[in-house]
Parts: C-alpha cells; structure tokens; sequence
C-alpha cells in the first residue's frame, strides 16, 4: 500500500522478508486461535497474546500505552521500508500505534465476529471522524461533466452526522446528501440513487428516534448499483449487531459511547470487511478499506486517536457483551415503567412490543453468543440502552421533569455506565433547526435517556419522582 511505487534495495529486501515470518505468525495465530474463541475471549485479549507480551512488552499482561510520537529504526534500509508500507511498521503516532493497534484488532475481530470473511480497523480520534474518514474517499469530485457526488443517507441519525453531512458536504463541497424519511421503505433508498451516487449511508438503531432499517436488503440495492453500504452502528455495539454480517461494507462506530461506558474520553472507529464494492476508488481502497484509510488519507488528514484513550477504551470494551446484556433488561424495565405512566404520552423502545419497528429490529437485534451462555442456553434478542420519552403536555412540561431529575444526569452523552438524559431539540439535534427536527422526528417534548448499569428500580424511582413535580407545578392538568 503505497501512494507511488518505489525502488526496493537488497537492504530493504532483508527488512521485508524478515517481516514475512512475523506477518505468517500473526496470520496463523488470528486463524488458529483467536478467531475460534467466543466474543467474549476476544473482547477481553483481542490479538494481544501472552507470547506477544513476553517478546515485546516485558511480560506486561494489560497493552501498554505507547507513549511516544515516533519510532526509531536501526538503519535507513529498515525506514525506507517501514515509511514505504512494505514492512509492519508504526513510524509516527499520527499514522500509526502500538496501542492504538490492539485497540483497531479488537474492533475489527468484533465487528467481524459471525463474518465468514476477514475484516479490518482504522481507529479515529472520535465518533464523527470515523463518519468522515468512512464517507470521504467516495466523494471526489470526477470533472466529467456529470455533475457533482450525491449519497443517499438515513435521515434518522445523530444531530452531529446530520450538520456534517449539510453543512460541510453539502453547503460547503456542494456534495448532496439525499436524505431517506422513511429508512424501512427500500423504494426511498431505490429512487434516489442515479449515477452520481457514490454511497449509501444508515444509522441503526438511530440517536435518538431509533430508526431501524432492514441492512441485508439496504446492503442488496447497494451492491446492485455497484455502491458500498456504510452503517454507524453504535447505538447497538457488536454486542448485539454487527452489520457487516449482514452485507454491509463498512461500519462507523463512536467507540466513544456504550463501547467505552466508562466515559473518560472521545473516540471512534472505522470496520471494513475486505473487497468492499464501490464505483469509484483504486484497488488499494477496496481491497483493505480501512487499512487504506488509515495509512493514506488519515496520514495526510490527521484524525488519529490518542494511545491512552486507545488502551482505556480497550479496557472497557472487554465487557461489552455483558454490559449490553444487563443495561438492555434494565431499559426494557424502565421503558414499560415510563409506557404506564399517565404524564408520558409516548415511549419509543425498539424492545416493547408497540415500538413500530420491534419486529424488524427483532430480525437483528440478538445478544451474541446468548446460546453459549448458562445463564440463556438460548438466542436472546436485547435491544440496547437507548430509548426515548415525550413528556404530555408540551416543551415547558418537559423541561419541568428533567429539571427535576435527580440520580440521572442531565447531559448530551449517551452509552454511559450511569445513566443520562438530554432533550435533543435543545442539545444534540438542536443545531439542525425545525425543520430538520421534523425530518428526523424529533419532537420538543422527547427526552432522551439512556439506562446505565444502576440498579432499574433507583433509576425508575427517580423518573417517578420528576414525573410527579409536573402534578405539583401543573395541578390542574
Ligand atoms: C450514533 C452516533 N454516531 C456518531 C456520534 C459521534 O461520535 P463522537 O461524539 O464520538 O464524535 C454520536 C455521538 O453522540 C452518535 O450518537
């Protein structure tokens, strides 16, 4: 992988096949071994192993934080190769890191685990930086004459995606991002499709709607017109999705949420499964996606993640499973709890029954590895941490009961181990204006909460009690 060929000196050819022996290693032991242990085992070593330890790292059984911008070589043969890709090399923090490179394994396995195929990782600095390092290579402007890039998006999505997309694509590169109401309705992807589209684009579940889509059929109509199907999928985690199982070409994640609950940082993520299918880009692109990504345009753009929040996020990530598990039970227990409660006029989770797309979401929402568990011995679908309310009455009234919230935290975070709410017309959705709220369905008396790894009962005795300040406040209704 190289921007242009270069001339390989018998110096560097030793380099080289020195390499071979290291990579045939790696390649052996991620077959043989790590890739036939269950999600669990590989979220909690990934492709750091007690052999790589020893050799490497002085035995020490966590990865350690590389804290160094570059790295040394012993003679120029060994950095002609190394800043040339032809050996496995880290060179500079901003290309590439030691730490950052369990942390892009653990992903890429995770994200691949089910995948009859082999899957790879560039690891962003955030969640929004795996959004445009995923959608950017495709957007190039060709001067053919036919005019400029289009891509076809969900417009259920985050607040943050839907400013990228309209004001730094479209406003500012003049980009279109055609944006699909109604995800579930595959003629909405199929008629805005023409030969300028490049792309299509899903959030699911969406933040914080929980739109849904059906992938498998969204990958299909993509890969029909020759275009790869891009999904953030970081609502779900591959806990409990992971799209590239089923079709998709390329998953964005914001590693920053319920993938690192511990909360102490932003980061992001970028999967790819090998030989995407794409209309436009060089072998080198659509062979290794991500690998791409990461060693041309993220060299020359710089959206790279720091090694310390690399290893905390690892860190966290290693009980995802769990974690999705018991944080899915305790939303549903609170979603039914809000669905009876007489000032709430709405509850949107895709694990109740009268959400309008819990039997589609059901088709893909499944906790992985649910079969091999005791506790289970079964498939088990689990939905997820994220839901939503409206509050009766009104924007005023809701103001009123998150005011009033005491245990959980007012704040524009979701995927936290502590539970958190926000209103996102007036946080995360509130830059997009009233129109696009309304695009998106996001109503001015939604609230969004997110269901941490408290105890439910504290959780839903806190909603009780800012609920009831409103039959205080508003006596008469
Ligand atoms: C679904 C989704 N995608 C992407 C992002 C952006 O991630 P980050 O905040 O890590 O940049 C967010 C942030 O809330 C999100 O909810």
């Amino acid at each position: 992988m190289a921007d242009n060929e270069i001339h390989i000196t018998p110096g560097m050819q030793r380099y080289i096949d020195q390499s071979k022996k290291d990579l045939a290693d790696r390649t052996q032991y991620l077959e043989q071994v790590v890739k036939k242990w269950k999600f669990d085992t590989i979220a909690v070593h990934g492709l750091y192993s007690v052999h790589d330890a020893l050799k490497n790292h002085q035995g020490a059984i966590i990865e350690p934080i590389f804290m160094s911008a570059s790295q040394a070589y012993a003679d120029s043969d060994e950095m002609a190769a190394a800043l040339a890709y032809k050996i496995p090399t880290w060179c500079y923090s901003r290309i590439a890191n030691p730490s950052t490179y369990y942390y892009e394994w653990t992903l890429a396995l995770l994200e691949g685990y089910g995948f009859d195929g082999t899957t790879s990782c560039c690891s962003t600095s955030s969640g929004m930086a795996a959004i445009s390092t995923a959608v950017l290579p495709f957007l190039q402007f060709r001067d053919n004459g036919s005019g400029p890039p289009n891509f076809v998006a969900t417009a259920q999505c985050y607040g943050g995606t839907f400013q990228q997309f309209t004001v730094r694509l479209m406003q500012e590169r003049n980009i279109e991002c055609r944006w699909v109401a109604d995800a579930t309705d595959l003629s909405q992807w199929a008629e805005k499709i023409d030969k300028n589209t490049r792309l299509l684009y899903g959030e699911l579940p969406s933040n914080p709607q929980l739109g849904f889509f059906d992938v498998q059929a969204v990958a299909d109509l993509a890969h029909s017109h020759n275009l790869p199907l891009i999904c953030d999928s970081t609502v779900a985690t591959p806990a409990l999705l992971r799209p590239i199982c089923h079709g998709a070409d390329i998953v964005v994640q914001s590693v920053t949420k319920s993938l690192s609950s511990g909360g102490f940082g932003i980061c992001g993520a970028v999967i790819s499964r090998k030989n995407i299918v794409s209309n436009i880009g060089d072998d080198g692109l659509l062979e290794d996606f991500a690998l791409n990504v990461k060693f041309l345009q993220n060299r020359d753009l710089g959206p790279n993640l720091h090694p310390v929040q690399a290893v905390m996020a690892l860190n966290d990530m290693r009980t995802i499973r769990s974690k999705m598990d018991m944080m899915s039970r305790s939303t549903e227990k609170v979603a039914d709890f809000l669905a009876d409660h007489p000032g709430v006029e709405s509850v949107q989770y895709l694990g109740r029954t009268d959400h309008q797309h819990h039997e589609l979401a059901a088709r893909y929402l499944w906790l992985v590895d649910a079969e091999h568990d005791d506790q289970y011995n079964r498939a088990v679908n689990r939905y997820g941490h994220l839901m939503s309310f409206c509050v009766k009455g009104g924007a005023e009234k809701t103001r009123t009961v998150f005011d009033n919230l005491q245990r959980i935290w007012r704040a524009t975070d979701l995927g936290r181990i502590k539970s958190v709410a926000t209103i996102p017309a007036i946080s995360t959705h509130q830059q997009q204006g009233e129109e696009g709220r309304e695009l998106a369905k996001i109503p001015n008396n939604m609230i969004r909460l997110c269901v941490g790894a408290e105890h439910p009962d504290d959780i839903i005795a806190d909603l009780d009690q800012a609920l009831a300040a409103l039959t205080k406040i508003y006596p008469v209704a």
